[in-house]
């Protein structure tokens, strides 16, 4: 079958599923990543055919020619969600159809072909069938879903591949900082840029994280968890980390407002940071998406003014910052303590995600 938006998945389940026993131990501590289930999911494009070989297959190595166009010229992207295991035994994906819309944005951004959203949530229920023994049940854990797809033409000119490989491999997950709310710290990098205006930082796309690592690198020397990106022209405007959003908490008279830099085409359009916007404003905040400047966020810190700082993201969570440390010095917010709007929120929104709490935006699919 192809060109249509639905396809016929073949599958080859594992003749070596990981033993029960052994599946438990791995879910106990599973970190971020590290841990992969029985099965991975892949389909084919090419052009002229459209998307083919769906299937369902063991987790494993890929087999790719050295002159594989994403290898030299890095079209790639990927997507990140989460399965969560449901108050009430089910599995539940948190808005999987706004990750499917943005890896075809990020797609079109690339220069790649684009995924039909139907597909992108059959491949997820496909894998999720197979192995749904791999969603934790633990509070706080979860199955992490990265959706991938890179170009897979074997040739050495530079134009827009003509086939790719799209992959879904999942990983169980506990929080993304260990620690759980313990507020992170983040280094403010002068040096290095992550996107600039007109480039790619609006897709999530590979080479966005290769250009973040050395500044994440340089976070670590400085004792720091993360790194704030700031805008590449001005080096004024907060953008976001290397993989969140970024919210700051005021109080002004008896309002409550959170802001948050605007979506300016250098950021990543996040899930969560658009659900948190959605939670705040239904609480009576207010929520102003706007530039916000490194001396704004210093000032205020300094003054008391600034509450809560916290970063967002589907592995992040909601996680509070404490600390934030740059060329010019440290600061400190709330004493770097997690604020309580910056508690309410992920509560909420974790509440919403694992179905202990109502779900008013139709925001949770259950897929099993
Ligand atoms: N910003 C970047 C650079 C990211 O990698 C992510 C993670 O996906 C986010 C923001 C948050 O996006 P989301 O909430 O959709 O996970
Ligand atoms: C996510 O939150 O899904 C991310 O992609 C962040 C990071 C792990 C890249």
């Amino acid at each position: 079958m192809s060109g249509g938006d639905i396809l016929e998945f073949e599958i080859r389940p594992t003749p070596h599923p990981v033993s029960d026993a052994e599946r438990a131990a791995l879910l106990v501590e599973p970190g971020f990543g590290r841990v992969f289930t029985d099965h991975m999911v892949t389909i084919r494009y090419s052009e002229g055919k459209g998307w083919y070989d769906a299937r369902l297959e063991p987790f494993g190595p890929l087999s790719l020619s050295p002159a594989t166009a994403a290898l030299h010229y890095a079209q790639e992207i990927f997507e990140g969600l989460k399965a969560y295991h449901l108050a009430d035994g089910g599995v539940g994906l948190f808005r999987p159809e706004a990750n499917a819309r943005r890896m075809r944005r990020s797609a079109a951004r690339l220069a790649m072909a684009q995924l039909p959203e139907e597909l992108f949530m059959q491949s997820i229920r496909v894998l999720l069938q197979y192995d749904r023994a791999w969603v934790p049940t633990r509070a706080e854990a979860s199955l992490y879903l990265r959706p991938l797809m890179f170009a897979t033409e074997a040739f050495l000119g530079v134009k827009p591949s003509s086939e790719y490989l799209y992959v879904l491999i999942a990983s169980p997950v506990g929080p993304y900082f260990p620690g759980g709310v313990k507020p992170v710290s983040v280094w403010v990098s002068q040096d290095y840029t992550r996107a600039a205006p007109g480039g790619t930082g609006a897709a999530k796309a590979a080479g966005n994280y290769a250009a973040s690592l050395l500044a994440q690198s340089e976070a670590i020397e400085h004792g720091c968890d993360q790194v704030v990106f700031l805008d590449a022209v001005e080096r004024r405007w907060v953008e976001e980390l290397g993989g969140m959003n970024v919210f700051f908490v005021y109080r002004e008279g008896d309002r409550t407002v959170l802001v948050t830099p605007e979506l300016t085409g250098s950021i990543l359009e996040g899930i969560t940071r658009d659900s948190v916007i959605t939670l705040a404003r239904d609480r009576g905040y207010e929520v102003q998406e706007r530039r916000y400047a490194m001396e704004e966020w210093r000032a205020d810190a300094e003054s008391g003014r600034l509450l809560e700082a916290f970063a967002c993201g589907t592995a992040a969570v909601i996680t509070p910052i404490g600390r934030v440390r740059s060329v010019e010095g440290e600061f400190t917010i709330a004493g770097g303590n997690p604020g309580p709007v910056t508690l309410e929120l992920r509560q909420a929104l974790l509440d919403i995600q694992h179905g202990r709490a109502p779900d008013p935006y139709g925001w949770v699919t259950r897929v099993l």
